[in-house]
């Protein structure tokens, strides 16, 4: 029998409700004429599933504004989905609204990394006291055992203990990246879920902190939900990849797979678009075509029917779902190629 997975995530769904377009007079109209209308929903996240295994490193990738934050931040249990399920070793977690989340007893085993520390951390908090505030409230620490707690903490994150009293302005991007990640690891979370953990750094600062996250999964045995726009990135450090469009995960499975033989023609496409020493930059694959609207999108239509070189009529009938193939690597796409069987 298959271990039971750290998370499990299944059918999640989060639909942001819009104001109605036009100006109040031609709503008006348009209510007389048709009766009453829904407001329109921006659909962030559709119907994802996926799961985590204990230790393991998932990458989460896709285009900007493609549901990306909104799934983890489904998963990390700061916004409320509309439908489906996360489970953590076999709980529910989506019975508890995400506002009374904070203080629960399983909310020290989901913890995450912003992608902006500086504007994540609290200004008015010292490095120390944005350490020390999740051991506070979630494990009851106080005195010695809190100020021994911080500084093992910021010790095992590379931050040299003498900036401690400093705060979020008086630091580096690299050390408030350091605060960031000490915050979260220091109540010892399950799962870590990093959200560009590293977007808003230098290049060689950005190398750093990939090995200082390395470094700690290996010491402290967690799981990793990582979010990247960087692909070479991701096929480095992640164990399974998933690939997201309009809100969908249109690929998953072994990153290395994944990356070297793409099922879907949006992940072809990601992976043609990246820099390549022995392709010139004019060669380099750029997606044509409309980008679709997230805004009620059509339930029967694959969300990448307008970009996609494979596209045909099946594309507009029915939405492709996620097959897999005998090693885990699936593809929702009615044309995807076989890949490599395990
Ligand atoms: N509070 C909200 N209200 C309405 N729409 C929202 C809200 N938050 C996000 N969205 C929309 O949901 C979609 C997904 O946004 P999200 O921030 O999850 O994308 P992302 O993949 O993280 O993008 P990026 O790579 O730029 O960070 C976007 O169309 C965004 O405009
Ligand atoms: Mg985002």
């Amino acid at each position: 029998m298959k271990p039971e997975p750290l998370l499990d995530v299944a059918e999640l769904s989060k639909r942001y409700v819009l104001k109605p377009q036009g100006s109040p007079v031609a709503r008006l109209v348009r209510r007389l004429k048709k009766g009453p209308e829904a407001a329109p929903r921006l659909h962030a996240v559709d119907d994802v599933s996926f799961t985590i295994g204990r230790g393991e490193t998932v990458g989460l990738v896709g285009e900007s504004g493609c549901g990306k934050s909104t799934l983890v931040r489904l998963v990390a249990r700061l916004i409320d989905a509309n439908d489906g399920s996360i489970r953590l070793a076999g709980q529910e977690l989506t019975h508890r609204r995400a506002r009374d989340f904070a203080t629960t007893p399983e909310r020290v085993k989901i913890q995450m990394v912003f992608q902006d520390a500086g504007e994540s951390i609290n200004p008015r908090f010292s490095a120390f006291e944005a350490i020390a505030d999740p051991l506070k409230r979630l494990r009851g620490l106080g005195g010695d055992a809190l100020r021994a707690k911080v500084e093992e903490t910021a010790t095992r994150c590379g931050l040299p203990l003498e900036l401690l009293p400093r705060f979020s302005h008086q630091l580096s991007g690299g050390q408030r990246a350091r605060v960031g990640i000490a915050r979260a690891i220091s109540v010892e979370p399950e799962l870590l879920i990093l959200d560009e953990p590293t977007a808003a750094l230098d290049v060689s600062v950005q190398v750093v902190i990939l090995q200082l996250l390395e470094k700690l999964k290996r010491e402290l045995g967690m799981s990793y939900l990582f979010v990247s726009h960087d692909l070479n990135v991701v096929r480095l450090l992640c164990d399974r990849v998933l690939v997201m469009y309009l809100g969908k995960i249109v690929e998953t499975g072994p990153a290395e797979t994944v990356f070297s033989h793409p099922r879907h023609p949006y992940t072809k496409a990601l992976i043609a678009a990246l820099p390549d020493a022995n392709r010139p930059a004019s060669e380099r694959v750029r997606l044509a075509g409309e980008i679709a609207s997230p805004v009620d999108p059509d339930p029967n239509t694959c969300r990448f029917v307008g970009r996609c070189p494979l596209a045909r009529a099946e594309c507009r009938e029915a939405m492709p779902i996620l097959e897999a193939n005998s090693s885990g690597h699936a593809a929702a796409c009615h044309f995807a190629l076989p890949g490599k069987a395990s």
